[in-house]
């Protein structure tokens, strides 16, 4: 991973943002049209050209791996079916994709979890610190159908929307403009991105920051600007994103193990044939496994690069985080359907 070409993308992206707005994503779809091979015709499965909304860079695992998982299934399918991903947030910022495959415009959409929890409050128990211990156990838990099955398909009906699987966001930690964290203290008086939640808006209220929930497209002009002093994410956004040109402190909070989610459009997904779905299937098992190994090498290669513009890290008092958030469980996981996917999530990491 080359820094200056990260910090070429994040330019161009970023010009790409201000020139786009819902006219151009309009325009994108119509011009892109959908299918190939003539479209789905009723009780025969035909195929499609589908494209897969990212609001990453290309360097990003998610990127990558989504990337192959779509060349495997135009090869197992002999180009029935193909996956053409849209990086850098092009078809619109996750709270718009969501609602594109959704509606059909768009077949497929990386969201994260905070995204899922407005549609199913379930999915909460998921976007919770302390949800999962590591990414090992994530990954396991994720790929338990006698766990995440029917919360999987608890979209289906209402939105349209089948949730395929997960992907890690790898830990969370704090980085601001002001200067490094050691304990929730630091973070007094601070403006704090959130991502677009009511459980990570009261994160950062425990935090004893200011939550401020921001598109992720917005997050580097938003440090810029002082909109916001910090944000929390992973490593491997805080590079692909920039945001070490302007927030410069990074500290180690890890305060929560965050989940994007691969979600389709549920009457496309149903158009494949079995032996289509069984590639789609093996196409996307092996890009999470691509994804967990690249996030690995992507993640400490990333801190390298950052410090070498001039970031700085540091470890934090990890008891003290744990801390402010332990009530957060209790305030939020108030239904029965919660509470059992919480023990089970819990009880599977023994
Ligand atoms: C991570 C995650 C994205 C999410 C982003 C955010 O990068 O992978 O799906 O949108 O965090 O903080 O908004």
């Amino acid at each position: 991973m080359n820094i200056r070409n990260l910090q070429r993308r994040a330019l161009h992206r970023r010009t790409l943002l201000g020139g786009a707005g819902l006219l151009g994503i309009t325009a994108a779809l119509a011009a892109c049209g959908g299918s190939s091979g003539g479209g789905s015709d009723a009780g025969g499965a035909s195929g499609k050209a589908m494209r897969l909304a990212l609001n990453q860079t290309e360097e990003h695992p998610s990127f990558v791996a989504l990337d192959n998982f779509g060349k495997s299934l135009d090869e197992a399918t002999g180009g029935s079916w193909s996956i053409e991903v849209y990086p850098n947030e092009t078809l619109g910022a996750q709270q718009e994709t969501l609602q594109m495959v959704s509606n059909g415009s768009v077949e497929m959409s990386i969201v994260s979890g905070t995204q899922l929890e407005n549609l199913n409050k379930d999915f909460l128990v998921l976007n919770m610190p302390g949800a999962f211990d590591d990414i090992d156990k994530q990954i396991s838990v994720l790929q338990d159908p006698s766990i995440v099955g029917e919360l999987f398909a608890s979209l289906e009906e209402s939105q349209n929307i089948t949730v395929v699987g997960g992907f890690t966001q790898g830990e969370r930690s704090v980085y601001s403009t002001k200067g490094p964290v050691s304990t929730p203290a630091d973070l007094a008086g601070q403006k704090l991105r959130v991502q677009e939640s009511d459980l990570h808006l009261a994160m950062a209220k425990a935090l004893g920051a200011t939550g401020t929930p921001l598109a992720y497209g917005e997050v580097y002009t938003g440090l810029n600007s002082g909109v916001i002093d910090a944000a929390e994410n992973n490593e491997i956004s805080y590079v692909t994103q920039a945001h070490y040109e302007v927030a410069k402190y990074f500290s180690f909070t890890r305060h929560l193990v965050g989940t994007d989610y691969l979600i389709i459009n549920t009457d496309t997904l149903n158009s494949m044939d079995e032996a289509q779905r069984a590639s789609f299937d093996e196409g996307w098992a092996a890009a999470v496994e691509e994804h967990t190994g690249l996030w690995q090498e992507q993640t400490a290669q990333g801190i390298e690069d950052a410090k070498a513009e001039g970031a700085e890290f540091n470890e934090v008092d990890v008891e003290s985080f744990k801390e402010a958030l332990a009530s957060l469980p209790e305030e939020f996981l108030t239904e029965d359907s919660q509470t059992t996917l919480w023990d089970a999530v819990r009880g599977a990491q023994g």
